[in-house]
């Protein structure tokens, strides 16, 4: 069952529901450490990467229940800060538990996190910032000891707007001697995500969703609650989805505000979206059309987490585009299988040159991350013929039923 079979060539019609995002559960979820009692996370997507952050929030003393999509944490009782390694490594987000353990308890213990291959993915950022904020690291052996006597807000800039690193310094902040003033932060949903469930706890948070954030620390946070946002990484897949097969798709349960650089590219290759409230219509009619030039970037740019599915559209455009990818150094490593299905496609160094071919073909191809994985499914669905999708795991790091989901759209798609 590790495997995704698609028979592929058929345009996609259909209205599936978008899950809730992993990327604001995960820190969440972390940040549910920093509360003395309940939390209650609504809206939160049953996925791999979940199960694992609620295993590691169980090992260090916290009761979590879990009702379908809802998960409540009794973080009353914090009894160990050493973190299993079997877990921290499956996911890089496995580091945010630094900073919210680092809060709460002041000592945290923890391999060298793990995450997608889709680059070097340095910690330094992170450690430069909790230093600055009087947190010690000592190395043992594979892992790292963090620890504090005390921890002081300070003036912080970072020197590239990193979601991980904003986030961390966000969760040691909360709980902090003093102000902390944050240059350059990162302005992603998710992490506005994160500030308002710990606004709801008692942590005095300003500016956010800009790039300078004002935390004053406060002694105690009281019970936290929030609806988890709906996952614009999801929503943008199954857009390109339908870009890639042609067809007519209905997304719900959609934060339609989040994805305006997303509408722009689809809008260049030839699609039509409407939307409203929290609905996405989307039509194509035509062959995509090329790009002829795309650049990842922080938010509210284009998302690196939608580079690999944007790339396999136009992969069957109607003539030459060029993706560079800015913000990870290893994101092109399913040129190859794209290539193996009948994709021209030339990877140098940050740049794809990808020439459109007029179809693609169903192989045999194998997942080696999360985005990658899934811009493999979209490919199988484009494919003639019959498409099978190994290491399914990866794609089930960040999506709760990607074949159910595709399904609903119309795809002929199965696990297997
Ligand atoms: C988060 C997202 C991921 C998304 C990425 C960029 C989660 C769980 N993951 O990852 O899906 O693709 O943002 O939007 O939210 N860097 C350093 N040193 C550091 C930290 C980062 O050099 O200490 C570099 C990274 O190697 C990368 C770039 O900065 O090249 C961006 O990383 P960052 O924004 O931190 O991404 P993540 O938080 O890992």
């Amino acid at each position: 069952m590790d495997s995704i079979h698609i028979f592929g060539g058929e345009r996609l019609c259909g209205q599936t529901n978008i899950q809730g995002s992993k990327n604001a559960a995960l820190p969440i979820l972390a940040a549910t450490l920093l509360v003395p009692g309940i939390s209650v996370i609504e809206n939160c997507p049953d996925i791999a990467d979940v199960a694992s952050m609620i295993k590691l929030l169980q090992s260090v003393g916290c009761l979590v229940m879990r009702e379908e999509h809802t998960v409540i944490v009794d973080a009353s009782c914090i009894k160990e800060n050493r973190l299993p390694a079997e877990h921290v490594t499956k996911m890089r987000s496995s580091i945010m538990l630094m900073g919210a353990m680092l809060g709460r308890t002041k000592e945290i213990v923890i391999d060298y996190p793990g995450g997608c291959v889709i680059g070097e993915r340095p910690i330094d950022m992170h450690l430069e910032a909790l230093a600055h904020m009087g947190i010690l690291f000592e190395k043992e052996e594979h892992k790292l000891r963090a620890h504090a006597d005390r921890i002081k807000g300070t003036v912080l800039s970072l020197p590239f707007a990193s979601v991980g690193a904003t986030e961390n310094v966000i969760l040691a902040a909360v709980l902090a001697e003093g102000d902390t003033i944050l240059y350059n932060a990162a302005k992603e949903p998710e992490i506005i995500a994160l500030c308002e469930f710990l606004k709801s706890a008692g942590a005095k948070i300003m500016g956010i969703g800009t790039d300078t954030l004002h935390i004053i620390g406060v002694c105690r946070l009281h019970e936290g609650y929030c609806v988890v946002p709906s996952d614009r990484i999801v929503a943008g897949t199954y857009m390109f989805a339908c870009a890639g097969c042609g067809g007519n798709i209905e997304l719900d349960n959609v934060r339609t505000d989040q994805l305006h650089a997303v509408y722009d590219c689809l809008t260049q290759v030839g699609a039509v979206i409407e939307y409203s409230d929290n609905t996405i219509f989307m039509k194509m009619q035509e062959r995509p059309k090329p790009v002829p030039y795309v650049r990842t970037a922080v938010y509210p740019g284009f998302p690196t987490d939608l580079q690999s599915p944007f790339m396999t559209v136009l992969a069957v455009a109607d003539g030459t585009s060029v993706i560079e990818e800015a913000i990870f150094e290893n994101r092109f490593r399913i040129v190859k299988e794209l290539v193996a299905m009948g994709a021209d496609i030339q990877a140098k160094g940050q740049y794809a040159y990808i020439c459109g071919k007029v179809c693609l073909y169903g192989r045999h191809v194998v997942a080696e991350e999360l985005r990658g994985g899934a811009a493999l499914v979209l490919a199988g669905l484009i494919a003639q013929g019959v498409t099978v999708v190994g290491n399914r795991k990866f794609i089930d790091r960040g999506y709760e039923d990607i074949c159910q989901d595709l399904k609903n759209l119309g795809a002929r798609i199965s696990v297997r």
